[in-house]
């Protein structure tokens, strides 16, 4: 299968892998950290040396990711947290950071602590206000992080905007709440786009996990790999086995809750929660317009 197919297609076949040992359509699992060499000392799987490196049930994930997301690669991480973790640690001192402000706390608190302690300069704003996007423009920054829609104000940033006020950033989005089946930010000018992929993605309240995907494998996305590398933040096999099995349903996941959203927002748009409706209507409309392009 290629990653044109339609999306319901790539997630509910796992881009048509399967197991050619059994014949299984369900990837086999495999823990194994180490593996076998012949008496040559070659290895029998060449691009098989050691779990920390190469894991073909974390490929495997991570190809069906990027093919969801339009991604040319996909690196997996073992939390969210991670994934932040180790974009925001690519900035040096002196460099300047622009983080979009009332997002998920821990990114916050991860990204304050880190740039206090290595002298980079930060700076926090609402970009989801058009009008902070302008000031944006006079600030010339080397990252901008923002995360649309934001947990847990569901805020929605116009990213192609914020691509057109800082074009020489790397523009990292989270887009956790999203999923690529609602956005897809590359397409919008996203430079990296992060999900933690324990919250819809996996969907089952069983794995713990986060993925960052590129726009372009360029000399930032090395800096990222060699980050995993080096210094071993690896997801275990089964969580990524976990992860496989739940993109199955993605999308048909993604609709129910946009179904249920939409009806509990109609409702409470009769009682006393009007400004939740107008925020809920906000989003979906922002997507459907996202979508229609
Ligand atoms: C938008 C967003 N990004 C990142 C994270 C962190 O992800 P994790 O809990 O997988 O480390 C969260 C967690 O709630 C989140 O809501």
């Amino acid at each position: 299968m290629n990653d044109t197919a339609h999306p319901e297609t790539i997630a509910a076949q796992a881009l048509g892998h399967i197991d050619t040992a059994s014949g299984g359509v369900v990837p086999a699992f495999n823990p194994s950290t180490t593996f076998v060499r012949d008496k040559d000392n070659a290895l029998v799987r060449p691009d098989n040396s050691y779990l920390r490196d190469n894991n073909d049930t974390v490929r495997l994930a991570e190809q069906v990711l990027a093919a969801l997301e339009g991604a040319p690669a996909a690196l997996l991480w073992p939390s969210g947290m991670a994934a932040i973790a180790a974009v925001v640690r690519q900035l040096r001192s002196g460099q300047h950071m622009v983080l979009q402000s009332g997002i998920y706390w821990g990114t916050t608190r991860f990204v304050r602590h880190y740039c206090h302690e290595h002298g980079i300069q930060l700076t926090e704003m609402d970009t989801a206000d058009p009008s902070n996007i302008k000031a944006l423009s006079h600030l010339s920054p080397d990252l901008v992080m923002i995360e649309t829609p934001s947990n847990p104000w569901l805020k929605v940033t116009d990213i192609e905007a914020v691509r057109a006020a800082a074009p020489d950033a790397v523009l990292v989005v989270d887009s956790t709440a999203a999923t690529p089946i609602l956005t897809r930010p590359i397409a919008l000018g996203a430079d990296i786009v992060i999900h933690s992929a324990t919250k819809a993605l996996n969907g089952h309240s069983d794995v713990l996990a986060g993925v960052l995907l590129p726009r372009e494998e360029n000399a930032f996305w090395a800096k990222l790999c060699e980050e995993r590398a080096v210094a071993g933040a690896v997801i275990g096999t089964f969580e990524a086995w976990l992860l496989v099995r739940s993109l199955r349903t993605l999308p048909l996941r993604v609709k129910q809750m946009c179904s249920n959203a939409q009806q509990f927002a109609e409702h409470a748009s009769t009682q006393r929660f009007r400004p939740f409706y107008i925020r809920v209507c906000r989003i979906t409309r922002n997507f459907q317009l996202r979508n229609s392009k």
